[in-house]
């Protein structure tokens, strides 16, 4: 059985190929009509000629009438191509561009079946499906050991965890935003990653990014050439912004400039906008959240995230004592 949302989203790329090949088609005839008007000429007139099939049709002329138009517009074709070939233009520059001769991109053949180039769309969303899966993590709420937490921070911790795990299960357009902050070694990457499994597992569109990664994709995204980077960037910068659900992990391990300032205020404006939820875990405080950012980020990560405080001593610390003892 295919998974109608990976099928939906095979059949997208789909419609985007044949979207880039119009597009690709539409730019070589500007490009001939521009140096051969002569072949404009012939294309209007191939396009009067169908004109007069459709009404001899309808007006049941003879089949004289129907084999002059032919005749006529075979003739036309064969001044097309003697003229691109004069211009140097291969014969069949200004046909149809196909990716897939076999479903000319349509994804199905004549018999209903569904063609190779589609299943093959298919296969590479599920990898890409459990790719991300993979990113994700393996991180669940029952391995959250409170026990690393003591005292003050033990009551902090419980009330991240439970707040947490209620936002999971419950996730959904009444969901708040979280902003997990704390020092290192807390437990914010690892809380927020139990978060992305059990709402990615419902069926929300979850992405995790650490903020250098973020940023580096709006970067790429910008001034990448490379075809491959670029389109990849773009991507995830889509995913970034559109995503049910985006985990914005180590905000202020980057370097600040004025680009990352302006991704990370679209960031969240975006998803705000759009009533997109986001998490975004820091080791900064508020005044230095403050100190480093634009005001209005400021002043949407004060206003519409609910903060949870992480307190305690770095996990990575005690767990390294402990091999000791
Ligand atoms: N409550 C917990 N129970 C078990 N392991 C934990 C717990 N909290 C954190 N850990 C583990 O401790 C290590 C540090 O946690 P984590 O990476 O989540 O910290 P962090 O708050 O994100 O730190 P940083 O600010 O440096 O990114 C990880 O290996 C994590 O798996
Ligand atoms: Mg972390
Ligand atoms: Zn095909």
């Amino acid at each position: 059985m295919m998974d109608g949302k990976l099928l939906a989203r095979a059949r997208d790329g789909l419609a985007r190929r044949r979207e880039e090949n119009a597009a690709l088609r539409a730019e070589r005839e500007k490009r001939v009509y521009a140096r051969v008007p002569e072949i404009r000429d012939a294309d209007a007139a191939l396009r009067a000629l169908m004109g007069e099939v459709i009404s001899a049709a309808a007006s049941h002329a003879g089949p004289e009438a129907l084999a002059e138009i032919e005749r006529r517009s075979g003739e036309l074709c064969r001044k097309k191509e003697t003229l691109l070939a004069a211009h140097g233009f291969a014969p069949d520059y200004l046909d149809e561009i196909v990716s897939c001769p076999r479903c000319r991109d349509r994804g199905y053949l004549a018999d209903g079946s569904m063609c190779a180039c589609l299943e093959k769309r298919y296969e590479a969303e599920r990898e890409r499906e459990l790719r991300e899966a993979a990113r994700l993590g393996d991180e669940s709420f029952s391995d959250f050991d409170l026990g690393y937490y003591e005292g003050q921070a033990r009551q902090y911790m419980e009330l991240a965890l439970a707040a947490c795990r209620q936002f999971a299960v419950s996730f959904g357009p009444g969901a708040p935003n979280l902003l997990l902050q704390g020092g290192t070694g807390l437990g914010k990457t690892f809380l927020s990653r139990c978060v992305a499994r059990v709402v990615s597992g419902r069926g929300f569109s979850v992405d995790y990014e650490p903020a250098q990664a973020a940023f580096a994709a709006f970067e790429a995204q910008k001034f990448s050439r490379d075809p491959e980077t670029w389109e990849r960037s773009s991507q995830q910068v889509e995913k970034m912004l559109n995503c049910d659900l985006l985990i914005l992990d180590d905000l202020g391990t980057e370097m600040t400039t004025a680009f990352t300032q302006s991704a990370l205020y679209n960031i969240l404006n975006t998803r705000l906008s759009a009533g997109k939820k986001t998490i975004v875990s820091t080791n900064l405080s508020d005044t230095e959240l403050a100190e480093r950012y634009i005001p209005q980020t400021v002043s949407r990560l004060s206003g519409e995230f609910d903060t949870l405080t992480f307190k305690g001593r770095d996990i990575r610390a005690i767990r390294k004592e402990r091999r000791y003892l």
